[in-house]
């Protein structure tokens, strides 16, 4: 018997809405493409930013976009991307597979998506290849209001007024991509690059550090030694970063061994166990931090994560497109409940790469788009944002397969603004309905509904020719009794409630 126990005044800790937030890259489709259409593209676009996409996005209330990078951050140069689109230099986008980038997409086309998509930006400065002052200069030109050579400039470009900008990232995976340092010595440039990234007039600066690779806690270490602990100055950083991608077996060589549609059930297990390591290292990364920051003033930022399989037959390997199914919306589910469950450390997590890239929530081709089971996820978790996390107990059975050994049921709850209790709840046996009771305290629950994310198969997915074959029904599974949920759960699903 499968038995969750909440209770909803043990409700305390807000998950932040920017645990929902999303990164995209130069990289494959991502930018070019997948947001804009260069020109004059038939595709309905405002400014150059297709308008389908937006619209997509904008119902799973996308709360935060990091940008331009990822490995790209570390050699992109921003000033290339300012200034009339025709006389912007090109430069070649060495990790992402040689191309010429053409710098049309740059700091404004990213504030006007922001702007369309009523989502914060999240900027990732050059500490690899960039210098001090190239950094410093961008937070100049994005947030400086009044005569400086930077604000000038923005003016001359066509924007008077500052932006607000929040988040900014003192480079990207510099353990690796980003110049290969040692933590020591990271952690000394971040201080460096991130006191000349300055706070102009009303503006405040949330800086993030990079973060380590995986459960790489000697890095978390050194840069909470050195710039996360509470000194009598306070902490020189606001976040923290970690990266971790849910991934089939790589070769020496780089081949993966396996892609994002032909798996069977031990593949499918293998990646939801993997998936659900998320939590192993959210913990232990946490507690590096807590010796330094009891107070839990440092974010813990989880802004690279997400599936990564071999890139789709036919497409540029190093354009990273892969399809989208079931598999990866319960990968998306229990790791969103991970980072539920840690809401009080973990205040911003960013999955790579919103569109045609990775674990995407949008695929496009030409003027076609589809959504992907992991869409469908963030669009139901969309109930989380901002609510008040209530504290889950999950008694439940292990689905096991080919030596791996998971649990069957992941759950999550929170309470919103209009008191109403959510719960969302995934299946992780792609062979067994699951049935279950929820213990409900602090709250005399009525009514409940809901709806469901399945497949007919596991490796059922979204075409273009048929874009709605994963797609979100009403869930008629639930009900009632007492202080009692009763609830039977589809094999491989993920279910929201609302609970009045
Ligand atoms: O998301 C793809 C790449 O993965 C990013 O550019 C890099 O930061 C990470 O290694």
């Amino acid at each position: 018997m499968t038995e969750i126990t909440l209770d909803t005044r043990l409700a305390k800790t807000k998950i932040d809405r920017n645990i929902y937030g999303h990164f995209s890259e130069h990289l494959g489709r991502c930018i070019y493409e997948g947001y804009w259409v260069d020109g004059d593209s038939k595709i309905p676009n405002v400014r150059g930013i297709r308008q389908d996409v937006v619209q997509a996005l904008r119902k799973i209330k996308v709360p935060v976009l990091r940008w331009p990078g990822g490995c790209f951050a570390d050699e992109y140069h921003w000033m290339d991307g300012i200034g009339p689109r025709e006389k912007r230099p090109a430069m070649i986008n060495t990790h992402w597979g040689g191309l010429v980038e053409n710098n049309h997409f740059g700091t404004h086309e990213f504030m006007d998506l922001c702007e369309q998509l009523e989502c914060e930006p999240y900027f990732c400065g050059n500490v690899g290849s960039g210098t001090v002052q190239e950094m410093s200069q961008w937070v100049e030109y994005i947030t400086f209001d009044g005569l400086s050579p930077m604000a000038n400039l923005r003016k001359a470009n066509g924007r008077s007024e500052p932006w607000k900008l929040k988040y900014f990232g003192v480079g990207n995976e510099n353990w690796g991509c980003g110049g290969r340092m040692d933590p020591e010595y990271y952690a000394d440039l971040y201080k460096r690059y991130g006191v000349y990234a300055r706070n102009y007039g009303e503006n405040k600066l949330y800086r993030i550090a990079c973060g380590a690779r995986n459960d790489d806690y000697y890095w978390t270490e050194v840069l909470m030694r050195e710039a996360g602990g509470n000194d009598n100055r306070g902490p020189f950083m606001d976040g923290l970063a970690l990266h971790y991608y849910t991934s089939v077996e790589r070769l020496p060589d780089g081949t993966l061994l396996g892609d994002a549609t032909h798996f069977d059930e031990a593949k499918w297990i293998e990646i939801v166990s993997k998936g659900l390591m998320m939590d192993e290292l959210v913990n232990r990364h946490a507690t590096v931090m807590d010796k330094y920051d009891p107070d839990k003033k440092v974010a813990m930022v989880v802004d690279e994560w997400g599936t990564w399989f071999a890139a789709e037959e036919g497409t540029n390997p190093r354009f990273l497109y892969q399809q989208n199914t079931m598999r990866d919306a319960i990968v998306a589910s229990t790791t969103l409940d991970i980072f539920n469950k840690h809401c009080d450390r973990v205040r911003m997590a960013n999955i790579a790469q919103t569109v045609n890239v990775l674990q995407a929530m949008i695929l496009t081709q030409k003027e076609k788009m589809l959504l992907t089971p992991s869409y469908h996820v963030f669009e139901m978790y969309t109930v989380h944002q901002d609510a008040t996390m209530v504290p889950v107990d999950v008694q439940c059975e292990r689905y096991e397969h080919s030596g791996y050994s998971v649990p069957a049921i992941s759950a999550s709850a929170s309470v919103d603004a209009a008191g109403k209790l959510h719960l969302t709840l995934s299946n992780t046996n792609p062979n067994k309905d699951i049935f279950l009771k929820v213990h409900v305290g602090g709250l005399k629950a009525s009514q409940v509904q809901g709806r469901f994310l399945q497949a007919s198969t596991m490796n059922a997915h979204n075409t273009f020719e048929n874009p709605d074959v994963v797609k979100p029904r009403e869930f008629c599974g639930a009900k009632v009794s007492g202080a009692e949920l009763e609830i039977a759960m589809p094999k491989m699903s993920v279910v929201v409630l609302e609970v009045l």
